[in-house]
């Protein structure tokens, strides 16, 4: 059975939420010594270094494509939207792989100094923001448009792309990834 590709879209947000949530927990309490969680550390920083480049190359080469493609020309707001949320993309894909080069330097060395670890938490609560707002704006304002813009057909083509692409961890996708 096909799955619905709002619901997976969905699915994927909070697992990316959840796992910058790890991250900055685990980041404060550990205040830049032994990581007081290095497993979870570990899973949710490999996690979100697969998926979260890979949700928004998705979002921008599957979902938006399509409902570019499937509205009118006089649609310019959601036009401006979907530009909007794209260069969103670029933003949090610059801080991730910082996060992430961070992230790794304390795996590596067992610590990290008092500014790279503010520096790591800024950026984690800065995501965390970040993605507050863009995630609303694609479920209230994006995802619902899909049924609408796309045939039956279409959307259960765009859930087959989008199943085919590691976006989530857990049982869906066990094979491909650890768990957050
Ligand atoms: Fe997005
Ligand atoms: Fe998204």
């Amino acid at each position: 059975m096909p799955l619905d590709p709002s619901e997976l879209l969905v699915l994927s947000h909070r697992q990316i939420v959840s796992a910058l949530a790890s991250l900055a927990g685990i980041s404060k309490k550990s205040s830049g010594g032994s990581l007081c969680d290095r497993a979870t550390f570990c899973n949710a920083l490999h996690f979100l270094r697969i998926v979260a480049p890979e949700h928004s190359a998705a979002e921008e080469e599957v979902v938006f494509s399509r409902l570019r493609s499937a509205i009118s020309r006089e649609q310019t707001d959601l036009r401006r939207l979907l530009d909007d949320l794209e260069e969103e993309h670029g933003c949090t894909d610059r801080v991730h792989r910082e996060v992430d080069q961070l992230g790794e330097s304390w795996l590596a060395a067992g610590g990290l100094s008092p500014a790279e670890t503010t520096r790591l938490i800024d950026l984690l609560d800065g995501l965390a923001q970040l993605y507050r707002r863009h995630i609303e704006l694609e479920e209230t304002a994006i995802f619902p448009l899909l049924a609408g813009a796309l045939t039956a057909a279409g959307v259960e083509e765009l859930g087959r792309e989008l199943a085919r692409r590691p976006l989530v961890s857990g049982s869906r996708r066990e094979d491909r990834r650890p768990k957050v």
